[in-house]
């Protein structure tokens, strides 16, 4: 068999995740202050898969290849491949097909996060040789997802988001192919949104009648596309932190697991994890609640903030009100306003949401 290669899909537009996307990439927003891309890049490694392709688009490929680099930090080597316009996942498939070439692949969508890595699925793809195999788990809200239909342990048919769902088995953000998947991506034709879909490449490989296995994942899977599911995919991985605190505590106290790291300085501060501090951020009399990622160097004072990500440089100060369930972007400044007369002054992007009491 070829050898095994990986591809992690890092391009798109991010809409859902305006304003944050207007700026930066969707796939660098951190998850318990490590960008969403990292995890996928680590599970590749993990699964000992070292020749990994990055699709990116023209507008973020920049700061993703700036972040990840060659990936010698991963120990992967790391291979950009620029997708010119978001026109589907089959489509970023076929952008790629020169350097996958005849290789079977991983793909993994660069904005999800699966729990417990991807070595059980690389293993019965080896051991069942199958043409294609897709991850599987069951939701609550099936009409939301590409879900999957299945008879005799095969997967029978695939539909985008049905009205009527005939099973809760939702596709996962991570596949399995052989090179089968070109010619189906080739064969399709655009949906009514106007994307190359891979649920409908996957359709083509079923009716030329291949082999698509399920595999049904048991953790915990996350597509971290809007705003609530970052939150929630930061919170489960801190739920599975381990606590250590090297930076500085002053008249301050930490409960539970909580990362402090190098450089931060608490002062008259409480943080109750799970949580984590970011090297040289700043918290001054405040409290930070469960759930909370803190980036590098903000500034937290007079104020409680829980449930939260503050990316980097982000600064928080004088709230009377706890802030929650909110997303932060690069050096953001909330803060109260002392100067006459009293009103609300805002300085926002576009597409920003802003909550006041
Ligand atoms: P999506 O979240 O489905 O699409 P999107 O990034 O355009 O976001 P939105 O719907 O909010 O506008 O994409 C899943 C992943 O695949 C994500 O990491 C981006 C990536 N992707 C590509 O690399 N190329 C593409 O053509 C598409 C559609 C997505």
């Amino acid at each position: 068999m070829q050898e095994l290669k990986g591809l992690i899909l890092s391009g798109g537009r991010g809409t859902r995740l305006r304003p944050i996307t207007h700026t930066s990439a969707k796939q660098l927003v951190p998850v318990a202050n490590k960008p969403v891309l990292f995890y996928a890049i680590e599970a590749m490694a993990q699964a000992g898969i070292d020749d990994v392709g990055v699709i990116i688009a023209p507008e973020t490929g920049d700061e993703i290849r700036a972040a990840a680099g060659d990936g010698s930090k991963f120990g992967v080597k790391l291979t950009y491949i620029v997708q010119d316009d978001p026109l589907g996942l089959a489509h970023a498939v076929l952008t790629a097909e020169p350097f996958l070439g005849q290789s079977p692949f991983v793909m993994y969508l660069g904005d999800n996060l699966l729990q417990g890595g991807i070595e059980d699925l690389l293993a019965a793809f080896q051991e069942h040789g199958p043409d294609a195999l897709i991850l599987l788990t069951p939701v609550p809200d099936p009409q939301n997802y590409g879900v999957a239909e299945l008879s005799d342990g095969a997967v029978v048919k695939l539909v985008e988001k049905p009205a009527q769902p005939a099973t809760d088995l939702a596709l996962v953000g991570v596949y399995m192919f052989t090179a089968a998947v070109h010619a189906a991506a080739r064969a399709i034709k655009p949906s009514a949104r106007g994307e190359l879909e891979i649920t409908d490449a996957i359709q083509h490989l079923v009716d030329r009648g291949l082999r698509v296995e399920p595999h049904i994942v048991r953790g915990w899977w996350k597509d971290t596309g809007r705003l609530e599911d970052m939150l929630a995919a930061n919170q489960l991985v801190l739920d599975t932190i381990v606590g250590h605190v090297e930076g500085e505590l002053i008249d301050s106290q930490v409960d539970g697991r909580v990362v402090i790291e190098q450089g931060a300085r608490l002062e008259r501060s409480a943080v109750r994890g799970p949580a984590i501090i970011g090297a040289g951020a700043r918290l001054i009399n405040c409290y930070v609640g469960p759930y909370t990622a803190v980036g590098e160097g903000c500034t937290i004072e007079n104020a409680e903030v829980e449930h939260s990500i503050l990316l980097a440089g982000a600064t928080v100060r004088d709230l009377d009100g706890r802030m929650e369930a909110s997303l932060l972007g690069r050096n953001v400044k909330i803060g109260r306003d002392h100067r006459q007369p009293r009103a609300y002054r805002f300085l926002v992007g576009d597409n920003s949401e802003i909550g006041i009491l």
